[in-house]
């Protein structure tokens, strides 16, 4: 049997693996000449019917040749794979100076904004926050808080009662933050210095009120707490939150039966038809209750009366958030109104700082 003429089969195979223009072609260039029915594997094949000594012979140069083939195909393929992956680098770049696409952010609710604020306002006074259940029990909720049974109180505040328990008493959804006041005089000795932001329901709905709402409470108890330290204190509070150095504050006798004495607080304003402006004019609008803890109060907390005096107060803020950010119906907080969020709330990392004011 003849063997082909291996030096043109040899420049045939390499031309046509150096030419190859991709991997598939290179691939179909090694079968053709090493694959099992390969030009290169059946002439090893066809060895056999020479005489030995042209077989060792062409045996050698076969061998060479399969050897180059073997190495330009690695040459060819080592060409190609880098084109490929430049041509994926190319096709498949990510142009890190594009803007990102845009991403709906959330915004934080003015109820919680408020509430931040009254915190970080009160923490630099030296105020820890404390809280209380929302379902409270009589005692807490009134009782405890000088409240008798038949208080008009209890009827004013237009209570959420409970189903009655085997006992037959009722729970309540806490009426206002007060009794934070008892909860903590409980639990702590004095000096106290805490504020109680937390939810408050009553039976009421209209513009200005809504069944769940928020308050925040406050409570000093200390061995030398005057009435100059209640003013000195919600002044301060009132001016920091309004960021109205001078805003004009007064206060106003009033009753509450867990202090004495008690006083409304008011701030001034001026009116001009539906419009307030807070801060100046010769009008006051009022914003919430103060006074002397009440020594019964005092006591149900389990403190003497005789050794030490507190203050307290407690106002709305969501109130507060409507007057401070115009927003005019309380309702329009609870109704998860996405486009109102949007246009009422606040972008999380833009966070106030005490310094440029709230
Ligand atoms: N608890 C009262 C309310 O809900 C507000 C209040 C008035 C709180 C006077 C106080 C206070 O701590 O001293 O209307």
């Amino acid at each position: 049997m003849e063997l082909p003429d291996l030096d043109k089969l040899q420049a045939d195979l390499l031309q046509t693996i150096e030419n190859a223009p991709d991997l598939d072609a290179l691939e179909a260039a090694r079968v053709a000449a090493l694959g099992r029915k390969g030009q290169l594997t059946q002439s090893m094949k066809s060895l056999g019917g020479l005489a030995p000594d042209d077989r060792k012979q062409a045996g050698q140069a076969l061998n060479q040749a399969k050897e180059r083939i073997t190495q330009a195909i690695e040459a060819r393929r080592t060409v190609l794979d880098a084109a490929a992956l430049e041509e994926k680098l190319l096709t498949e770049a990510i142009d890190v100076t594009l803007p990102a696409a845009p991403r709906p952010d959330g915004r934080i609710h003015p109820v919680s904004q408020t509430m931040d604020e009254c915190i970080a306002i009160f923490g630099e006074m030296g105020f820890t926050v404390a809280e209380g259940p929302d379902i409270e029990d009589d005692f807490h909720n009134f009782t405890a808080l000088n409240i008798a049974e038949e208080h008009p109180a209890r009827q004013m505040m237009d209570t959420f009662y409970l189903p009655e328990r085997a006992d037959g008493s009722r729970m309540v959804l806490r009426t206002h933050t007060s009794p934070v006041q008892i909860r903590t005089m409980k639990s702590q000795e004095p000096p106290i210095r805490i504020i109680a932001p937390g939810r408050t329901y009553r039976c009421d709905y209209d513009a200005t009120h809504t069944p769940m709402f928020h308050q925040i409470e406050a409570l000093v108890v200390d061995e030398v707490t005057h009435l100059g330290h209640l003013k000195g204190c919600i002044i301060d509070f009132l001016r920091a939150f309004f960021d109205i150095p001078d805003l004009p504050v007064r206060f106003r006798p009033s009753h509450f039966p867990f202090t004495e004495p008690s006083m409304e607080v008011d701030i001034g304003c001026s009116r001009k038809g539906a419009e307030l402006h807070i801060g100046a004019g010769d009008d006051w609008l009022e914003i919430m209750g103060s006074g002397m803890v009440h020594p019964k109060v005092l006591e149900h907390g389990g403190i003497d009366p005789a050794r030490y005096q507190g203050f307290a107060f407690g106002l709305g803020i969501d109130r507060i958030a409507m007057l401070k950010y115009g927003i005019p119906d309380l309702r329009t907080f609870f109704e998860a109104d996405l486009r109102w969020l949007k246009h009422y709330g606040f972008v999380p990392l833009a966070v106030p700082s005490m310094t440029s004011g709230l």
